[in-house]
């Protein structure tokens, strides 16, 4: 608690707070209280920089595989991790937990529940991603025969659960394909509605697709599936605290994410948000004593054996972190980083950028080339140049991530070395 309070106190000695702030006790006085900090605040966001324990030398530019921690979420895990090795026998196994895996985890999900606008008992925390796909997939009863529609550029983590649970039931998957980059919504609704067939069950596709950051209109995609009586699962890996998410909204019947990307939790945080009255149509695959509790179904994914409470206590700290500063800020910031660096890169020849063509669909992940430069190479260059390190996306590019920790400055570093080697 006490990393808490020093952030909360770090962040309003800016006097740049927010509601949350100030109903934590630190509000300001009228004097030195000004409007609520925007999207290019230089001064209020290199406060939030602060809070990061990445040095200042190296720019991380790949929150698409993995989040950096906070110091706040650091802090809280470790401190539950000593606790753990060195208080252990003082666990008098009444009150709190010193485990997960059992228990409802009722606080966290709430809190999840809140940023998915979803009651806490339609959410389960889950390992990963690929846990809570897994999940739907393998809980589904499929009927021979049937169809599951993916699309052609969804993750591994995403997609085999599907392959599974086909091959498993004597069913098929189809996969739709998406161009890249995407030029319009209409397009990819087009393209999706018209590989809807009556043999269709399952549509699990991608909310923010991984290798191009198109964020796809998902919520007409799942309107049309459910006209169609079809169950939708959507992929929010690359969504869930980067771009509002709202199931209730989305009308999917289910959405998978994780915490351990855009929300900047310790690795090894996911959740599994599921429709109330859809629980009851996936079994449980991993079974312990809630097996069957169709009262709430989150709880019943949840539980799953033993588990580290020292990562959830780290994970509640990432929540109340991305809380503190806002969900609405956070989608502003990250959008408004993304939009920069993708103004500079339409501005040299010889890039070509495999994010969607409509601005409206991108936000913080930005894949793109220089011809002739492998990706592998644009990696490389951009670490040795300038210790900056976007992800190689395999022959054409690199997927370039922007966050909450990064600035334009570092961004106008990596146009610089783009223009450079597009010159060269
Ligand atoms: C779209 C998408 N789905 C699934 C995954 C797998 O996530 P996890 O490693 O949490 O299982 C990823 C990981 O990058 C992803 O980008």
């Amino acid at each position: 608690m006490t990393h808490r309070r020093n952030f909360l106190k770090s962040l309003s000695s800016t006097a740049l707070v927010s509601p949350l702030l100030s109903r934590a006790g630190l509000a300001q006085t009228p004097a030195n209280t000004r409007p609520l900090a925007g999207a290019e605040d230089p001064a209020y966001w290199e406060k939030v920089r602060d809070q990061f324990l990445l040095p200042r030398d190296k720019v991380f530019f790949n929150n698409g595989t993995i989040g950096a921690m906070p110091k706040v979420v650091l802090e809280r895990t470790v401190e539950h991790l000593r606790k753990m090795a060195t208080d252990l026998a003082d666990w008098d196994y009444r009150g709190e937990e010193w485990i997960s895996g059992y228990s409802d985890m009722a606080g966290i999900r709430a809190k999840a529940a809140r940023l998915l606008n979803a009651d806490v008992k339609e959410v389960a925390l889950t390992e990963n991603v690929t846990a809570a796909m897994s999940y739907v997939a393998s809980g589904l009863d499929l009927e021979a025969g049937s169809e599951i529609l993916i699309g052609n550029q969804e993750h591994v983590g995403g997609q085999s659960p599907w392959f599974n649970a086909a091959k498993r039931h004597q069913a098929s998957v189809k996969t739709v394909v998406l161009p890249r980059p995407i030029h319009s919504r209409d397009e990819v609704l087009d393209i999706v509605t018209k590989a809807m067939t009556p043999a269709t069950r399952v549509i699990a596709i991608s909310h923010v697709i991984t290798g191009s950051g198109a964020i796809l209109p998902a919520r007409e995609i799942c309107a049309e599936a459910r006209r169609r009586g079809i169950f939708t699962v959507l992929d929010g890996a690359q969504s869930f605290g980067h771009i509002g998410v709202d199931v209730r909204d989305l009308g999917c019947d289910a959405y998978v994410g994780c915490f351990h990307k855009w929300l900047l939790a310790p690795a090894g945080n996911g959740f599994l948000y599921i429709r109330k009255d859809r629980g009851k149509d996936v079994w449980s695959s991993v079974a312990s004593g809630q097996w069957d509790n169709h009262n709430d179904d989150g709880y019943r994914f949840t539980q799953r054996g033993t588990g580290s409470m020292s990562m959830m206590m780290g994970l509640d700290a990432a929540l109340d972190f991305h809380f503190e500063i806002g969900p609405e800020r956070i989608q502003k910031r990250v959008k408004y980083l993304g939009d920069h660096l993708r103004a500079g890169l339409r501005g040299i020849p010889k890039v070509k950028i495999f994010s969607p063509d409509d601005e409206a669909m991108c936000a913080g992940i930005t894949v793109y080339g220089v011809e002739g430069i492998t990706g592998q190479r644009l990696q490389d260059e951009m670490w040795t140049r300038g210790r900056l390190r976007p992800r190689s996306s395999g022959a054409t590019g690199v997927r370039h991530c922007t966050h909450i920790f990064n600035s334009p400055a570092e961004i106008d570093r990596a146009l610089a070395i783009v223009r450079t080697l597009a010159e060269g």
